[in-house]
């Protein structure tokens, strides 16, 4: 029996789908207010008979911060897709960070352990992985950097890739896998990287030149599995189709809508006042700001991540980030 954590994000749910195609029992945690609608849209870009495939999942309701309700879920579970994290870049989250990204999944080892799951697949990010001096390519054998100005997430999604390496040590089998930013279809207002497509669709006017790593949501599930299903453990892959600028992926997705692409480049005085001026915005209304001191100052950062480890070890070969974007831009409209 498989179980998956955050099922109801945009991982979890291509995740879901994927792992029903091939198997007849998946378990899936969600909480109280989880949209489970949002699910379904997922499923309903891959198939028109989505409604008897999402039947088939066993939904628990539970928290990963719960153990007592978390235990219910572990029954007769042989493997864990941990995907389930408070991703945010609001220092205020901090706290919540902590308990969720780092006792959540202190909590998922610790039944791991006990329940004798066999293999453990734990959804990372290439936030934990810094440049090492020197070096122009990122890859696992770069290390965090505790010196740097690591924010919150950061830190967390670190502390929790300890916890599975503790898992690791105790017998449990481990991959922990380090997305790029993850592009795919659905959950178009959540803040994820789903909401870039809306805000492009619906005209924003600013682009930044800073270089990161992207990939699409297919390939990370597909890894995921294929890792899962080898003899390969514990071990982490960085997943990462192309290393492009922010300017490339926004005017490609403002092309994919066919919309005006955004115009505006911003500059990094402009994101220091922006930020600044958000954070009084979030002060005096009490919204979360749009823009914060670290999501400012890392749209500008250019750095390059390797996905040569993954590619040897399965012989995996990405798609093209801009295939991926025009899949993307075309569900949208669904
Ligand atoms: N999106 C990216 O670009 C990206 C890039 C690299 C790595 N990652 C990592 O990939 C994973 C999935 O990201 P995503 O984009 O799918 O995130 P997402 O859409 O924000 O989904 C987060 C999931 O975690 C669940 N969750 C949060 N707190 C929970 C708790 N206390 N107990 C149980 N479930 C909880 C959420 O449940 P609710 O529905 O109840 O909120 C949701 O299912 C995360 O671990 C993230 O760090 C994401």
């Amino acid at each position: 029996m498989i179980l998956v954590t955050g099922g109801t994000g945009l991982v979890g749910a291509h995740l879901l789908y994927h792992l029903l195609l091939e198997n007849d029992s998946v378990k899936a945690i969600h909480r109280k207010n989880s949209d489970l609608q949002a699910v379904k849209n997922v499923f309903s870009y891959y198939s028109s008979d989505f409604e008897v495939v999402f039947k088939r999942i066993e939904w628990i309701e539970t928290d990963i911060t719960d153990v007592y309700l978390l235990e219910k879920s572990f029954e007769n579970v042989t493997e864990v897709y941990h995907s389930a994290a408070l991703v945010s870049f609001n220092p205020k989250d901090y706290k919540e960070m902590r308990k969720i990204n780092i006792e959540g999944t202190s909590n998922i080892v610790n039944f791991c352990i006990d329940k004798k799951v066999k293999k453990l697949c734990f959804v990372s990010s290439i936030a934990t992985i810094d440049k090492a001096i020197g070096a122009k390519i990122i890859d696992e054998t770069c290390e965090r950097n505790a010196e740097n100005n690591n924010y919150g997430y950061a830190i967390t999604k670190y502390g929790a890739e300890m916890e599975v390496w503790r898992a690791s040590q105790e017998g449990v089998e481990v991959i922990i896998v380090n997305p790029g930013v993850i592009l795919g279809a659905g959950f178009w207002n959540n803040g994820g990287p789903g909401e870039l497509f809306t805000k492009i669709h619906n005209g924003l006017k600013f682009y930044s030149e800073g270089i990161t790593a992207f990939v699409s949501v297919g390939d990370v599930v597909k890894t995921m599995l294929l890792l899962m299903k080898s003899t390969i453990k514990n071990e982490r892959y960085i997943l990462v189709s192309e290393n492009v600028s922010f300017k490339e992926v926004f005017f490609q997705i403002a092309d994919g809508f066919s919309k005006k692409r955004p115009s505006i480049r911003v500059t990094k005085f402009m994101s220091s006042v922006g930020w600044r001026l958000e954070k009084i915005k979030s002060i005096l209304t009490g919204k979360p700001p749009l823009l914060t001191k670290q999501s400012s100052q890392s749209i500008h950062n250019k750095h390059y991540y390797s996905s040569k480890k993954i590619k040897m070890a399965l012989n995996f070969e990405f798609e093209s980030i801009s295939k991926t974007i025009k899949r993307v831009c075309k569900l949208y409209d669904n």
